[in-house]
């Protein structure tokens, strides 16, 4: 018989959202429950752009959360990002990478990046001092398909960064396809895995009709793409792992006329990911994945701390926090225990 818990060192979330104030407090303990650190984006209004921002922010998160729990702060960044301002922030221990938003692609992305050389410097200073950078990698050219977005952004931008910056440390977040999924297999590149595009194809947005709660960004793609990220999830590659982009939005701004993008994952997390990684024969490699893969590439130590799942039913609400989580109303069979 399978065994009944697993025990593997406490895992690191690559990739969330916390958002500030009111929904900071109401989100965050969500996160340090599961993870021990977390890479927390920038994306607030106003974007985190400043080494004393992120430090404030930093402290607001602290002041929030359980002693043990590690924020780890990224910069966000803009047109105008100077080199010397992020050395600073990542010689002071600040901030542990710097995150590219191309301008338009995503919530609060407006003062993001509009044209990769805009950032040359920064990105010259980046590789030199060995400092991460994280990508949204989707082009925001209108008249680029929503769903092709990912593939044009590796062809037209991320293949002119990793070969103009050889070694630059740069993560592709949330990837969504297949062609993603070659590119980071070839290695020269990190990507971080959400549990949305390890478990909802397209057709979880249409499915009985317009579904806001499925809609985050990257969107999801075809069934076929799903299963490639899944494959690629699982197979314990060291470049591979952990990125929730948990990114809470109020119930009525996603059930809206223009419902924002983002899928609020971090109260069932790791059981979202437990049971991918069972339904696919690999939870031997579960560890790797959430615990071990992101803080090598980051080249930070191991968590100490160990966590135990039960292999025991667990219901998800269909509303936490007053927000709609992911996998509202059903069933998974992974329980985190407290
Ligand atoms: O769905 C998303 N929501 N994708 C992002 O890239 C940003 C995030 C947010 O901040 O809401
Ligand atoms: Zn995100």
């Amino acid at each position: 018989m399978a065994s009944q818990t697993l025990t593997i060192r406490k895992p690191d979330d690559w990739h969330v959202h916390l958002r500030d104030g009111e929904m900071l407090i109401r989100v965050a303990g969500y996160t340090a429950r599961q993870f021990a650190r977390a890479i927390v984006m920038p994306n607030l209004v106003p974007p985190v752009t400043s080494v004393e921002a992120a430090r404030d922010y930093r402290k607001r998160i602290l002041e929030v959360t359980p002693p043990g729990f590690t924020p780890l702060m990224t910069c966000y960044l803009t047109d105008r990002t100077s080199p010397d301002e992020i050395a600073r922030g990542f010689s002071e221990g600040v901030w542990v990478a710097a995150k590219l938003y191309p301008a338009g692609a995503t919530t609060n992305s407006a003062s993001g990046v509009t044209d990769i050389r805009n950032i040359y410097p920064v990105l010259t200073r980046m590789e030199k001092i060995g400092m991460v950078l994280c990508v949204h990698g989707e082009v925001t050219d209108p008249d680029v398909d929503v769903f092709d977005r990912e593939v044009v952004f590796i062809d037209r931008v991320l293949t002119r960064i990793v070969s103009d910056f050889p070694e630059l440390k740069v993560v592709l977040e949330h990837i969504t396809t297949s062609d993603a999924v070659d590119f980071v297999r070839s290695g020269r590149v990190a990507a971080t895995v959400t549990p949305q595009h390890l478990v909802i194809n397209r057709n979880a947005m249409f499915a009985g009709g317009l579904r806001p709660h499925a809609y985050c960004l990257p969107v999801a793609k075809r069934e076929e793409h799903r299963l490639a990220v899944r494959r690629l999830a699982t197979s314990g590659l060291p470049n591979v792992f952990l990125g929730t982009d948990s990114a809470p939005h109020e119930r009525h701004a996603k059930e809206s006329s223009c419902g924002c993008a983002g899928i609020f994952n971090a109260p069932f997390a790791l059981e979202s990911y437990a049971t991918v990684f069972e339904e696919e024969d690999a939870l031997d490699k579960l560890e790797a994945f959430a615990s071990v893969n992101g803080a090598r590439f980051y080249g930070l130590p191991l968590n100490e701390e160990l966590v135990m799942l039960e292999r025991a039913e667990v219901e998800v609400p269909h509303e936490i926090e007053r927000i709609v989580p992911f996998h509202a109303g059903e069933t998974l069979r992974w329980r985190l225990l407290a």
